[in-house]
């Protein structure tokens, strides 16, 4: 029989072709549809972002104006499934928003309309409508009533507005757009191949980002930034951060918010969050979540550099949002809220030369084994199952 060769977690396998992005890993190079990351996060805007990954190319003023004015118009959900987040409300947000975008296709007029041109629109609706549940339900559990978005303010300054209330300081509001205009899009990550495979199979767009949702919620992945958060509190000071690695490292754990499946440099997208982080710490007078964060980037987890271990996009941004106000379960919700443009992009493109993901696996249990009727099996004689 011809040896079958496994590829572990798909480790470098090409799966298909993307115009959507470009990674080179090896120098930290990230480009959305050919446009180098950094000259998006510092001159672009989410929106014109989104654009720009939906349909190619950059937008004139008036393409601009006219999808702008097409987020804004689908920011609002429909009462049901404010409803449904009541019921839900008592859940990790990022259930809430799988359970919500679920919840969300009953209402969609283009549900089952799986031409491309409604898919587009449905991936805007989505990106625009995410950020209204996360929203809601922060507003909701907490006792308040939802705020209805605002038709005046950009996508990142109306989530600032529908979480608390009040329009914030447009800095802040900036600081958000950059953090989701680095989110929108990463290659063959976890969640984006979820949302390919559901495309593969002819399913609808919806659907695709309930999965997407599901697999970024895991810490190997989305959930990096909050458990960032959750160590830097841990540790409390930077004296205390070596010792803290230590038996973390000495346990097997990994840090979080540091080594990345592809980037074996620095992550691109950290640099601009580092300076964010620091900028907006200090605005806050509060730099001390900062500096600890950089005791461990440049002391502690400084040899791990020479593994082609370093900070990934995770690592500065749960501080940037906690600086904010955001509760730090809704971190990952922001992620994905900043992905579903990516998630989309990527859903149509594997629709342009679709073919099924079917991956193999070796089977290794046993071979024809002999059915025993019920009555006549020992105790205890099940095979173990997960005991590979
Ligand atoms: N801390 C300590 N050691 C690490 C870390 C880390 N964060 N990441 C990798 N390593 C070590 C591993 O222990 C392993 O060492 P070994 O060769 O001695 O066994 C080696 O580096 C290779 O690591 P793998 O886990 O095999 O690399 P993989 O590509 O499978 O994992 C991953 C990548 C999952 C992101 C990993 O680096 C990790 O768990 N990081 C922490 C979680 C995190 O920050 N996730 C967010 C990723 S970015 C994103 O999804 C947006």
């Amino acid at each position: 029989m011809q040896e079958i060769q496994l590829h572990p977690g798909l480790k470098d396998v090409y799966l298909d072709k993307t115009e959507s992005s470009f990674i080179d890993g090896g120098v930290g190079k990230l480009l959305y549809r050919g446009y180098n990351i950094h000259d998006l996060a510092e001159k672009s805007t989410f929106e014109e972002t989104v654009f720009l990954l939906l349909h190619g190319k950059l937008p004139t003023r008036s393409e601009l104006d006219a999808f702008d004015a097409q987020l804004r118009a689908g920011r609002a959900i429909p009462p049901q499934v404010i409803k449904v987040i009541e019921m839900t409300q008592k859940s990790h947000p990022m259930d809430v928003l799988r359970t919500g975008v679920s919840a969300l296709a009953a209402y969609d007029p283009d549900t089952e309309d799986k031409s491309v041109e409604s898919t587009l629109r449905k991936g805007v609706r989505l990106t625009a409508q995410a950020a209204t549940i996360v929203a809601a339900h922060e507003r909701i559990r907490k006792g308040l009533q939802p705020v209805p978005p605002s038709p005046d303010l950009g996508h990142a300054a109306n989530f600032l507005y529908m979480m608390f209330g009040k329009k914030p300081d447009p800095e802040e509001a900036k600081i958000l757009d950059v953090d989701f205009i680095l989110h929108a899009e990463h290659g063959s990550n976890a969640s984006s191949f979820a949302a390919r495979q559901a495309a593969s199979t002819l399913s609808d767009l919806h659907s695709a980002v309930v999965g997407g949702i599901g697999v970024l919620k895991g810490p190997w992945h989305g959930g990096a930034a909050e458990a960032v958060m959750d160590l830097v509190h841990h540790i409390e000071t930077p004296e205390k951060a070596e010792a803290y690695v230590k038996s973390l490292t000495s346990r097997g754990e990994k840090i979080m918010g540091f080594g990345h499946r592809v980037y074996k440099a620095e992550d691109p997208r950290a640099q601009h969050l580092r300076e964010r982080s620091r900028s907006l710490g200090e605005k806050k007078g509060q730099p001390q979540w900062f500096k600890l964060l950089q005791t461990l980037e440049q002391q502690v987890m400084a040899p791990y550099r020479a593994k082609g271990i370093f900070v990934n996009v995770d690592f500065y941004a749960g501080s940037i949002y906690y600086l904010l106000g955001i509760p730090e379960d809704i971190f990952i919700p922001i992620f994905a809220m900043g992905r579903v443009p990516g998630w989309t992009a990527q859903f149509v493109e594997q629709w342009q030369n679709n073919v099924l993901i079917r991956p193999l696996l070796k089977y290794v249990g046993p071979m024809d084994v002999e059915y025993v009727p019920i009555e006549k099996r020992a105790a205890g004689t099940a095979p173990k199952v997960g005991a590979l």
